[in-house]
């Protein structure tokens, strides 16, 4: 979910608007903003996007402080109830959520057994606590500082209180918050980007503190009352960058620009006399280690299961890759120097965060490869390596992605040579080649379009086979497939998939086959056949070099710990346009969010 929240002299309403449209990549089923005037105060809440929220809202109403929230459902489905923002019982106290309130039912069941609920959603106690524990106190800050103190689990929260309109309260745990400066005005966002409309001046806020936000001044105090003083940051984004201009969709953009990011990360990670260029710190954390963890979350993981191939075979550093959410609760047996990557586009997803929450308590360093500077995966980790990939905006991801293989691959390239070993290329020149070779791709989208049309237009399912890297980027097709066209996609090892799931195969069910590893290419081929033996309809896409007669797609002569970069690039296109011609909504896939801030 994402938050936003304004307190000056300008226009509220259009402030928010904006600045939540910017932030729907955290969710888009339902949102809301409640404003308020000198004399009156209002709310506007709709089931679906912000655009329906746009008209939805009194375009008359003067209104110069406010609060605002674009949801993902977590308690309690999407509707206009339980949309953002929540009212206390007598109408005094509104407020915005992101995170779950984990012992809501306990705080229900214990403060508040006479109010009638009216939502289901976790937030409405916190608001209704308020009410009841200011009723006690007489006191609005102290009622929130108390309330706070009684949460369990994740929260960025603002909150309005009818009777001071020269206010906003504002506290965090675990949930992204920030507040923004400005001249007569301050603003509160659960990311920078949604108000750069306004500012580039932020204040990162820790956890368990609590903000009291006013137009001519911000104090941020710790749970116990003592305040803190802490200076602004710049944020430096171009709006454009979080524009789509002349594309139809930003996945399409974004798909286009991976050759540019590709130089970008070149240029960013070489020094003057054209070798890596890496921070000191990450040089001497790899080489202190005995085996890296990677962890990660869906297309992140993806990289991450590729990032150890690279890590193992070019660096000769043991590497284990687990998804986020199972291994915080599940954690394996480390060994004695474990070295922490955590792989996350946004650097906010929750999953990620509770394990490196346990593993800085039990002392292991860190690090963190992230497309945001300043994310909280940044901030909190021991180091970072940044994908300098520029804002994703569509929630299927692509160019960061790359940009995770390619800074995976300085990492172990960087690292090796930091262990002396003899690498026989020359990694920044093959990198160069990669964003060629996918430029190539880009510009043969006709072909990617009627590869979709053939084989995804009306299928019901689809599965894409690979061997060793060729089964990573096999995943992730899948995955990409399955989050933007609906299509139930399903990446399989090639070896594997005569062990069940073969069983699905019928006449004319499309079967991708990626084949770019020279050593498994007579094998993959036999997979191949034997799924067409089976009627299947087969898209096959190799490296030049490894390329038979009949074959789909064959990418430029790259790398072949490269490969991954380019293979993955038809995949893309083919989802895009497989979703395009099936109608879905292509960077807003239904129930999925860009970043997800709950666990
Ligand atoms: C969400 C998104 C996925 C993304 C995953 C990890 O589930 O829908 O597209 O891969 O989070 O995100 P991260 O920002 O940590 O890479």
């Amino acid at each position: 979910c994402g938050i936003v929240g304004y307190i000056g002299e300008n226009d509220a309403k259009g402030i928010l608007l904006n600045g939540l449209e910017k932030l729907e990549y955290r969710g888009y089923d339902s949102a809301g903003i409640a404003v308020q005037s000198t004399n009156d105060l209002k709310l506007f809440k709709v089931k679906g996007r912000i655009a329906t929220l746009r008209e939805a809202v009194d375009e008359t109403f003067d209104a110069t402080v406010g609060i605002g929230h674009t949801r993902w459902a977590t308690h309690g489905e999407p509707s206009e109830t339980n949309a953002h923002p929540h009212v206390s019982q007598s109408g005094r106290y509104i407020l915005v959520h992101n995170g779950v309130i984990e012992n809501y039912q306990e705080l229900k069941n214990d403060y508040l057994a006479d109010i009638d609920f009216v939502s289901e959603t976790d937030t409405e106690v916190i608001v209704q606590l308020i009410e009841q524990l200011a009723n006690e106190t007489g006191s609005t800050i102290e009622a929130f500082r108390k309330t706070i103190a009684l949460l369990e689990g994740s929260y960025a929260i603002a909150l309005l209180d009818k009777k001071d309109k020269e206010t906003i309260y504002v506290a965090k745990n675990k949930s992204p918050l920030l507040v923004g400066l400005g001249e007569g005005f301050n603003v509160v966002s659960s990311d920078s980007m949604a108000m750069l409309q306004v500012t580039d001046q932020f204040v990162e806020l820790m956890d368990e503190e609590l903000v009291i936000v006013q137009e001519d001044q911000v104090t941020i105090q710790k749970l116990d009352g003592t305040n803190v003083n802490r200076e602004p940051f710049e944020v430096d984004m171009d709006l454009d960058d979080i524009e789509k201009g002349t594309y139809p969709h930003f996945m399409l953009k974004e798909i286009d620009e991976q050759p540019f990011v590709m130089r970008k990360i070149i240029q960013e990670y070489q020094n003057e006399s054209d070798q890596i260029k890496l921070d000191e710190g990450v040089r001497n954390a790899m080489k202190a280690c005995d085996r890296v963890y990677i962890i990660a979350a869906g297309t992140s993981y993806h990289a991450g299961l590729i990032g150890k191939e690279m890590l193992e075979k070019v660096a000769e550093v043991p590497t284990e890759v687990h998804i986020a959410s199972e291994f915080s609760y599940n954690m394996p047996l480390l060994s004695e120097k474990p070295l922490f990557i955590f792989i996350s586009q946004s650097g906010e997803t929750a999953d990620l965060r509770a394990v490196l929450v346990e593993i800085k308590k039990l002392g292991h360093p860190s690090i963190t490869m992230t497309n945001v500077p300043g994310s909280t995966l940044s901030r909190e980790a021991t180091h970072t390596l940044h994908l300098l990939a520029g804002p994703e905006i569509a929630v299927a991801s692509t160019k960061a992605y790359t940009a995770q293989l390619a800074v995976l691959t300085i990492l172990a390239v960087d690292t090796a040579q930091a262990k002396g070993i003899e690498l026989g290329f020359d990694p920044l020149k093959e990198l160069a080649i990669v964003g060629n070779a996918m430029e190539a791709l880009c510009d043969q989208k006709d072909q990617f379009e009627k590869i979709a049309y053939q084989f995804l237009y009306t299928t019901r399912n689809c599965f894409f086979i690979g061997r060793g890297m060729d089964y990573h980027v096999a995943l992730e097709g899948a995955l990409k497939l399955k989050e933007i066209s609906y299509i139930q996609a399903e990446g399989f090892a090639g070896g594997e998939l005569k062990h069940g799931t073969i069983a699905l195969i019928e006449e004319g069910t499309p079967v991708i086959a990626l084949s770019t590893q020279e050593h498994v290419n007579n094998l993959i081929r036999s997979n191949v056949q034997e799924v067409e033996a089976r009627g299947a309809n087969v898209c096959m896409i190799t490296r030049e070099g490894l390329e038979r007669p009949g074959d789909d797609v064959v990418i430029q002569d790259v790398h072949p710990l490269l490969a991954p970069l380019v293979t993955v690039l038809p995949l893309q296109l083919m989802a895009y346009y497989a979703a395009l011609h099936r109608n879905c909504d292509v960077d807003k896939p239904r129930n999925l969010a860009k970043s997800v801030t709950v666990e």
